[in-house]
């Protein structure tokens, strides 16, 4: 069964821990002013009041090493973006229909990152906003309504979006302009051959939206693929899979919104793990490290097809303050070495990792790419039996030891190891051993 992404370590009050006096007033407030759509994490909600780097500072005086984090990706706070807001929000800060400087200095060294064939960039609030854009830059191009996802994606929150993601909506059919693949797991698919398969399955799907009647407009992928369990390896296995979507005359959207911004700590881009080229990148989380950005690169022609047909403006996307936001990231991320981080520090983390999995077997899998790494327990080793009960529990205990992290998969038993980039080796020692702490705290 698959778990709705938001249930994964929620805050449940009928099987809440005791919470002291100021978090059950925090708690009663929430309950009365966002009633049944307030989502909070954990067992015992944590009420926070500050952060900076790779920390966060809850109310009872607790310093909380966060490594669950992907949005303030330069980490929290990070003094020369919150200075370069407030700097630009004390002069002008107006919508894109007025002539300003910062915004094209943005969308110059943004677009130098990506392949010469996304040619133009266009600015958004969220994640959301971009593949929404996405999926109608891609429909307009084909004359396709269809569109394949993996099994377990997600892709954001719009009405548009929810339907290509399926990991909103378990147990539910699907719409029928979408088609679900399997992640491309090899954990618990072994095969010799991923790239082959995972293409395969992509060519069974397409086919199907095309005898449907649908139609086949694109291939949107997660380049990390986080939401389905988070698989990075081998590197190259997406390529069989993008000469599929093209020969079908679709587009490929790759959603860079978790592992973009140098995370997978080999490119600045998570597709180029694969070396793939996409026809439309769509990006949001990390790119403003808290300030709401988002943004579709995508081909010239596909653009200009658009814009003939409706064209697109956001009132907010792409403000001066957002530009100086993204400009003060790339900074960071340039000057601070962060991506070369995230491939040191990465690799020694997952290394760490699977020391740690060859002693306790409750591990059965360490993978991932940089700092973007999943962990899954298992309760049968040999029939890697998924144990969600142990990752819940996981994400609690380490709580309890000073550390914030989520979980990931179809079945909520891989955690989802994320930090912000400045992560370093002495933070990954605290994690590990944190993390064998409550394992050996666990009955055998
Ligand atoms: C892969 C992916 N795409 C898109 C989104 C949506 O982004 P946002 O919440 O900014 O709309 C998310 C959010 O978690 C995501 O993980």
């Amino acid at each position: 069964m698959t778990l709705e992404i938001l249930a994964m370590n929620r805050f449940d009050p009928a099987r809440a821990a005791a919470v002291d006096a100021e978090t059950k007033a925090l708690l009663d407030r929430r309950a009365r002013t966002f009633g049944p759509a307030s989502v909070l994490f954990y067992e015992r909600p944590v009420h926070m009041v500050s952060a900076e780097g790779v920390f966060m500072q809850a109310a009872d005086g607790t310093r909380y090493l966060d490594v669950y984090n992907n949005v303030p990706s330069v980490g929290h706070c990070h003094p020369k973006v919150v200075e370069a807001m407030a700097r630009q929000a004390a002069v002008l800060n107006i919508h894109t229909r007025y002539l300003y400087d910062n915004v094209h200095t943005y969308a110059e060294r943004l677009l130098a990152k990506l392949p010469e064939s996304l040619a133009h960039l266009m600015l958004t609030c969220t994640g959301t906003e971009s593949n929404d854009l996405a999926l109608r830059l891609a429909t307009n191009w084909t004359g396709g309504e269809g569109f394949v996802v993996t099994e377990t994606a997600y892709h954001g929150n719009s009405a548009a979006v929810t339907a290509i993601s399926p990991s909103s909506m378990p147990g539910r059919t699907l719409p029928a302009h979408v088609r679900a693949i399997p992640a491309p797991d090899a954990y618990r698919r072994p095969t010799n051959d991923l790239s082959a398969d995972f293409a395969a399955d992509l060519d069974r799907a397409i086919h199907e939206l095309k005898t449907s009647g649908a139609g086949f407009a694109g291939f949107v992928a997660d380049s990390i693929f986080s939401s389905d369990g988070i698989y990075a390896d081998p590197p190259g296995f997406m390529q069989d899979a993008i000469e599929v979507v093209h020969r079908h005359g679709g587009l490929f959207i790759a959603d860079e919104v978790q592992p973009g911004f140098g995370r997978t700590g080999d490119g600045f881009w998570g597709f180029e793990r694969h070396g793939v080229v996409p026809d439309i990148v769509t990006m949001g989380k990390p790119m403003g490290n808290g300030y709401p950005m988002g943004g579709v690169a995508v081909r010239a022609d596909v653009l200009q097809s658009f814009c003939d047909a409706v064209g697109y403006f956001n009132t907010f996307g792409g403000s001066p303050v957002a530009a100086a936001a993204g400009l003060a990231v790339l900074d960071a991320i340039e000057d601070e070495g962060l991506m070369e981080n995230a491939k040191e520090v990465g690799t020694y983390l997952m290394g760490r990792l699977r020391d740690l999995a060859r002693l306790r077997p409750s591990i059965g899998d360490v993978r991932g790419a940089g700092l973007f790494v999943g962990l899954e327990f298992v309760s049968e080793p040999e029939a890697r039996t998924p144990d969600a009960a142990l990752a819940r529990r996981a994400i609690n205990g380490l709580r309890d030891r000073g550390i914030l992290i989520g979980a990931a998969g179809p079945f909520g038993n891989t955690l989802k190891i994320r930090p912000p980039l400045p992560f370093s080796r002495e933070n990954a020692d605290f994690f590990v051993d944190a993390l064998d702490d409550f394992l050996a705290s666990e009955p055998a």
